[in-house]
């Protein structure tokens, strides 16, 4: 995201790579911090976690309306086709069956690219989550007092010779109505050795209860415009197959957006599917394309509307589609594993795709693809050469 003019990383090539040994530490000379592999959205018996799945989408949907509001901000308008939509609301059925149920102990929402950032001088530690799909970096203050921010690391700024107190407050709000703000600051951030002054931060003294359980204090995006770069790889980032296949970013929205994606399901192009902007979205847990594209995409390998509000679709659990992107270059695939989120009910034959049809402001034409599809591969961001690069994993 470029919508704000927040952060300078020196030239270096960070690396955030998932489920490393520290030899590989040592080997590739780079900072390498473990990730979560599992799905969020599925519970532990297996079925589909329905509320869990709304409570996410509203969250991505009001995450990227307040990108287009910065963006609107900055720069006095919206992107071409982009449109604001209105907050998004967790409907209170599913807020009430969430306050009845019980708290699973595993439960650990760990739904990010999760890595230790440090602020100031010297330097205070925080997790942050590296969600290349917002625009904002803030974590919890010293001076927030709330229940939600107990258990976070919190930002001193006295403590800090490098904070300096900007004007203004950040305020970000989500789909329950709570938000999360504070005062705006610059500090020093170092990431991965990587150190960057002047970055603009927030240290929020409202946090969300949501946060609560988030293991994380924090969320980032940090990458900037000299030659930094950040890696997230899926599974097994050792092994990456073949050469990273790198595209130009489209600058025009301050998204990580590619253009020029197409679809294939089972191998067959999508009639009339073609040519859209995809934007690679780490912050985000499936992929979502517009609602008659993707609506296209599943008919063709028969698959069933299971949820027109949430625009989730349903498949034979034994005959998983396989869907893939290309970008001109080689195909890139989601694999069964990534693509099911567990089945519609318990002992159910169906089960619910990780490829969702909704309309995010973001314009008709224009797919968000996240962890759902970037598990399957490596991506870099290179935001020196303003390229989004992908690599098959072995
Ligand atoms: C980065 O900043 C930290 C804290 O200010 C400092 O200790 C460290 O030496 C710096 N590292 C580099 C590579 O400049
Ligand atoms: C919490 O902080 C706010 C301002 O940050 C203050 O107005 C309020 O009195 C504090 N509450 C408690 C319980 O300390
Ligand atoms: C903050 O606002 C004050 C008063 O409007 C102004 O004098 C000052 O220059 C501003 N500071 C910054 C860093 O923009
Ligand atoms: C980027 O880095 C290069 C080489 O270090 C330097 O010449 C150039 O001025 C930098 N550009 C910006 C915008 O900082
Ligand atoms: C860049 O993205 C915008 C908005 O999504 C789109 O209208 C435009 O056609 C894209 N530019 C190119 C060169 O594809
Ligand atoms: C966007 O990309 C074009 C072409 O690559 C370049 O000329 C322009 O400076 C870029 N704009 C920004 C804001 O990076
Ligand atoms: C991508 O998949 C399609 C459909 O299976 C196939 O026709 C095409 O050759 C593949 N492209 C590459 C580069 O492998
Ligand atoms: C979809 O259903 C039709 C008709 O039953 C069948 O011929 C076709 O093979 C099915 N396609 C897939 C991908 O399952
Ligand atoms: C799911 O169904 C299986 C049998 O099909 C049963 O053993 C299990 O207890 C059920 N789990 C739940 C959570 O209902
Ligand atoms: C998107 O909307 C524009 C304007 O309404 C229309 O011209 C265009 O054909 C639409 N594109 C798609 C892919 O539906």
């Amino acid at each position: 995201m470029f919508t704000k003019r927040i952060s300078l990383l020196a030239t270096a090539a960070l690396t955030i790579l998932c489920d490393a040994s520290p030899t590989d530490t040592e080997s590739l000379g780079r900072t390498v911090v473990p990730l979560r592999p599992r799905n969020p959205l599925t519970r532990a018996d297996g079925v589909f976690d329905y509320d869990a799945a709304v409570i996410q989408s509203v969250a991505t949907k009001n995450k990227h309306r307040q990108n287009l509001l910065n963006f609107q901000k900055n720069t006095g308008y919206l992107p071409a086709g982009f449109e604001l939509k209105s907050i998004a609301t967790v409907p209170s059925s599913v807020v009430s069956r969430r306050l009845h149920e019980e708290p699973l102990t595993d439960e650990n929402q760990d739904i990010e690219w999760a890595g230790f950032i440090t602020i100031g001088t010297p330097p205070q530690t925080f997790l942050i989550d590296f969600d290349t799909g917002s625009s904002d970096l803030w974590i919890p203050s010293a001076a927030c007092n709330q229940t939600s921010c107990k258990t976070k690391r919190k930002y001193k700024s006295s403590a800090s010779k490098t904070s300096k107190k900007e004007n203004g407050t950040f305020s970000i709000l989500y789909g329950d109505g709570s938000e999360v703000s504070g005062p705006i600051y610059v500090d020093s951030v170092s990431v991965a050795g990587v150190n960057v002054s002047g970055q603009w931060l927030s240290a929020v003294t409202v946090l969300s209860e949501s946060f609560a359980d988030e293991p994380v204090d924090g969320f980032g995006f940090y990458l900037s415009q000299n030659g930094s770069e950040l890696t997230l790889g899926g599974e097994d980032p050792k092994r990456i197959s073949g050469q990273i296949e790198y595209h130009k970013i489209n600058n025009s929205t301050g998204f990580w957006q590619v253009t020029g994606g197409t679809i294939f399901a089972n191998g067959k192009k999508v009639a009339g599917v073609s040519a859209f902007e995809t934007i690679i979205d780490s912050g985000t847990t499936i992929a979502y394309g517009p609602t008659e594209a993707v609506a296209k995409v599943w008919k063709t390998v028969n698959g069933t509307l299971f949820d027109e509000e949430q625009g989730l679709y349903s498949f034979s659990c034994e005959k998983s589609p396989k869907f893939a992107f290309n970008w001109g270059g080689k195909n890139f695939t989601i694999s069964s594993k990534n693509l099911n989120l567990g089945q519609t009910f318990n002992g159910s034959s169906q089960c619910i795709g990780s490829l969702a049809g909704a309309d995010l402001g973001l314009g008709n034409d224009t797919w968000l693809l996240g962890d759902s599809f970037m598990k399957n591969v490596y991506t870099v961001f290179d935001s020196g050469k303003n390229e989004v690069g992908f690599a098959n994993l072995s």
